[in-house]
C-alpha cells in the first residue's frame, strides 16, 4: 500500500498476457483496496501486443537484467511475478540458475537486497520443483535479507473445483515496516491446500469440462486432430475429455503441437462439437488407481496431508481416470468415423484459466501463438484466491502498525 494506505501500486514482472494483472484486480476488489498497475515488464513483443490490446497499457519492452535497483526502489507496493519455468521443469534439463532463462529472476533477487524501500508484498508463481532449486534458495536469501515473512503453497485449480490440474508453486512474501528480524522472522512454511479467505466458498464438487467448452462455430472443425497422429501413437494414453469429464491435465506452452501430448484433447463430432459422454464402444484403458492406500502414506515432501489433497497434488490421474485412453481410429468402423478428437480452442483454454470473456487477442496473433501464450500463463482463480489472502494479511499488518504508532 502507498504511504497513506489508500492505493496499491503494483509492478507486474514477466507480465506475458497479464494473468497476474487480472488476478490482482479481482483480489483487490474483494479486499476493497483500489490499485494501480504502475508498470508491466516483458521481453516478448507478441505478449506485449496482447497486453496492450486488453489493458490499454504497453509493458516495458525488454529484458529485466539491465534494469537497476533505482528503477524499482520505492516505486511499487506489490511485485507480482511469474518468471520462466523452463529452468526448473521436470522433464526439462533442470539447469536451474545456470539456465540463461533464470537470469531475470536472479537479477531481481540481487536487486531486492539493495532496495531501501522494498515492496510490502511480493508474489511469485512457478512450476513445482522450483522450491527445490538454487534459484529458490537465492530468492529466499534475498527475502530474508529484507526480513520478509514467507508463506509458500503448492496448489492446483482442481482444489477450487475447476476441472483442470495445474500444480504450481506460489510464494507470498510480506514485509512489515518494522525491520527487526523478530517482527518479520522470515519463517517459511509450505502448504498444499488453499487457505480460507472471506467470501470465497471452495466448492465441494468438481466442475465439468462441459461448463467451459464452445458448442458452435465453424472454427471448431479447424481444431480437429489429424487421424495420423493417433495411428502413429497407438499405445499412447491421451487425456481425452468429454463434456462430462471432471479433470484434465495441464495445458502447456506447446499445446496444439507435440501430437496432442501437451495437454488434454476433446472428444467431439465431425464438426468439432463436443460430445457429452464417452461412447460405450470407445476403448478405455484402466489407468492405475491411487499410488497410496492409507492416509498415513499421504505425505508430500514429508508433510502429512489429507487423501483428498494428495489426489489433487500428486495422484492427479485419480481425479477422473476415465479420460486416459488409447485412441484407436479405424476408418472402416462406422462408429469411429462419427467420433473425432480436437484441440481445445484458445477461448476454451482462456476460460479454464479463468480469463474473462472480453479478453481477446489482436487479429495478428496466430492460433499457435495464442496457445503458447495461454499455456505460459496462470490460473487466475488460484492466484486471485492467494492474493486475496495475502492482501488481507497486509491490511491486518498495517492496522497493527497504525495502532502501534498511535
Ligand atoms: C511464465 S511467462 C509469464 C506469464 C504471465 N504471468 C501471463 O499471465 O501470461 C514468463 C514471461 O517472462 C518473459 N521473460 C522471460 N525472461 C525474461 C526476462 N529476462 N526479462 C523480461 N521478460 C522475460 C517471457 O517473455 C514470458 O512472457
Amino acid at each position: 500500500m502507498s504511504e497513506d494506505g489508500s492505493l496499491l501500486r503494483v509492478f507486474e514482472l514477466f507480465s506475458g498476457i497479464g494473468g497476474l494483472h487480472l488476478a490482482i484486480k479481482d483480489a483487490a476488489q474483494r479486499v476493497g483496496i483500489p490499485f494501480r498497475l504502475v508498470k508491466a515488464f516483458d521481453v516478448n513483443t507478441i505478449a506485449n501486443q496482447v497486453y496492450l490490446h486488453n489493458f490499454g497499457m504497453q509493458p516495458q519492452q525488454g529484458l529485466i537484467e539491465p534494469l537497476s535497483a533505482s528503477e524499482f526502489d520505492g516505486r511499487a507496493d506489490v511485485w507480482l511475478m511469474s518468471p520462466p519455468c523452463q529452468p526448473y521443469t521436470r522433464g526439462g534439463k533442470q539447469l536451474d540458475a545456470e539456465d540463461t532463462r533464470a537470469a531475470g529472476l536472479l537479477h531481481l533477487c540481487d536487486i531486492i537486497k539493495e532496495l531501501a524501500h522494498p515492496p510490502r508484498l511480493l508474489f511469485l508463481e512457478n512450476v513445482r520443483c522450483f522450491e527445490k532449486s538454487q534459484s529458490h534458495k537465492r530468492l529466499m536469501d534475498a527475502l530474508h535479507s529484507q526480513h520478509y515473512a514467507i508463506e509458500q503453497f503448492i496448489v492446483t485449480p482442481s482444489q477450487l473445483g475447476i476441472p483442470n490440474t495445474r500444480v504450481r508453486y506460489y510464494c507470498i512474501a510480506i514485509r512489515s515496516r518494522d525491520l527487526t528480524p523478530e517482527a518479520s522472522p522470515g519463517v517459511e512454511s509450505m502448504a498444499f491446500e488453499m487457505p480460507a479467505v472471506d467470501g470465497r466458498e471452495i466448492p465441494a464438487d468438481m466442475g465439468r469440462v462441459g461448463d467451459y467448452v464452445e458448442r458452435k462455430g465453424r472454427h471448431l472443425a479447424d481444431l480437429l486432430i489429424d487421424r495420423n497422429v493417433f495411428t502413429k501413437n497407438e499405445t499412447f494414453l491421451f487425456d481425452v475429455a468429454c463434456e462430462d469429464t471432471r479433470a484434465t491435465t495441464t495445458f502447456t506452452k506447446g499445446y496444439g503441437r507435440n501430437e496432442g501430448r501437451a495437454g488434454p484433447i476433446l472428444l467431439c463430432d465431425r464438426q468439432g462439437r463436443p460430445l457429452p459422454s464417452y461412447p460405450p464402444a470407445q476403448q478405455t484403458i484402466q489407468v492405475n488407481g491411487p499410488s497410496v492406500d492409507s492416509p498415513e502414506d499421504c505425505r508430500i515432501d514429508g508433510t502429512l496431508v489429507s487423501m483428498e489433497t494428495y489426489r489433487h497434488v500428486i495422484d492427479t490421474h485419480v481425479l477422473d481416470t476415465r479420460r486416459f485412453r488409447c485412441v484407436c481410429v479405424s476408418c472402416d468402423d462406422e462408429a469411429a468415423e462419427c467420433v473425432r478428437y480436437r484441440y481445445f480452442s484458445p477461448r476454451e483454454m482462456l476460460r479454464v484459466h479463468g480469463f474473462p470473456e472480453k479478453f481477446a487477442f489482436p487479429a495478428c496473433v496466430t492460433t499457435r501463438q495464442q496457445y503458447g501464450l495461454i499455456g505460459n500463463s496462470i490460473s487466475i482463480p488460484v492466484v486471485a484466491h492467494l492474493l486475496q489472502y495475502a492482501l488481507h494479511k497486509c491490511m491486518l499488518l498495517m492496522d497493527g502498525e497504525g495502532r502501534a504508532g498511535s
